[in-house]
């Protein structure tokens, strides 16, 4: 233990301020490195894939279906059949059906029922997604297609 006439290795003062200074510099980075991942999504919503659902007259006008594991919303109007999808264009987490149109759980977006944002961060309305029918009368949805809000598919 050096006596108090010795002179320290690091005196307190100096040692004191060197901490002070890679504190100051480890808070200056982290915070950097937050700002930096801010615009990037959390949840990243699953690339699209076709999937068959079922034939056109098991849909009558009027009704709509919810694909929770598809992600997707069937919609069958007088104009034909739609396919919405649920994941919301925030920060991808799934949108629930409300009487009005859609909620997001996670930070409150609200969507019509044609998908337009009505409130919230989103940035766009939720996306509608091709419709076809295969060769066997089904109908195929392509979650890796979007279309135009409106685009009906005719029976
Ligand atoms: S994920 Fe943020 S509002 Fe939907």
């Amino acid at each position: 233990m050096p006596g108090r006439l010795e002179e320290e290795a690091l005196p307190r003062r100096d040692f004191l301020g060197l901490a002070g200074l890679w504190a100051a510099a480890v808070a200056v980075v982290g915070s950097i490195a937050g700002m930096m991942r801010l615009p990037m999504p959390s949840v990243l919503p699953e690339g699209g894939h076709r999937f068959r659902v079922g034939r056109p007259e098991e849909l009558p006008a009027g009704t709509e279906q919810v694909l929770p594991e598809q992600k997707v919303l069937l919609s069958s109007t007088p104009e034909g059949i739609a396919a919405i999808s649920l994941v919301c264009t925030h920060l991808g987490c799934i949108v629930a059906r409300t009487e009005n149109g859609f909620a997001c759980p996670c930070h409150g977006s609200v969507f019509a029922n044609d998908g337009r944002v009505i409130g919230g961060p989103a940035p766009s309305g939720l996306k509608w997604l091709e419709v076809s029918q295969a060769i066997d009368g089904r109908l195929v949805v392509n979650g890796g297609r979007q279309v135009e809000s409106g685009s009906y598919f005719k029976v």
